[in-house]
């Protein structure tokens, strides 16, 4: 299927879910407080792949991106409470050690790029439609 709907109702702030869309992993995360104001106090010309977190969110509390390290693709941590999410409080990816911050930005390692942000609509306060 070209796109899939995805009920937010269930994520409460804090937590994350992974779904598959076009056969890859996609991370939605509802992010606290603090994460978005981390991922809002950046210096954008500390990042490597400079992008604003207001750019890559269409509302502050919902993150979502391709869970595909950008480096050689595998898939990285921080999805669980019980996971690394490396020195920036997102995601890391243990194949060879990117750190990516609460916008999904890189930060640290070898990975060239941002987690890639999917095309993506809210239909509704608790729904997301993905593609
Ligand atoms: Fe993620 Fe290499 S594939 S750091």
């Amino acid at each position: 299927l070209a796109s899939i709907d995805v009920d937010l109702a269930p994520v409460q702030e804090g937590q994350a879910i992974t779904v598959t869309w076009r056969g890859k992993p996609v991370f939605v995360r509802h992010r606290t407080a603090k994460e978005i104001e981390e991922a809002r106090t950046v210096n954008l010309g500390d990042l490597r792949d400079p992008a604003a977190d207001d750019a890559r969110v269409k509302k502050p509390e919902w993150l979502i991106v391709v869970g595909i390290c950008t480096h050689l693709g595998c898939v990285p941590l921080g999805q669980k409470p019980t996971d690394p999410r490396g020195e920036f409080d997102g995601w890391f990816c243990p194949c060879h050690g990117s750190h990516y911050d609460t916008a999904g930005r890189i930060r640290k390692g070898p990975a060239p790029a941002n987690l890639v942000v999917p095309q993506y609509a809210f239909t509704s306060d608790t729904a997301v439609r993905l593609g």
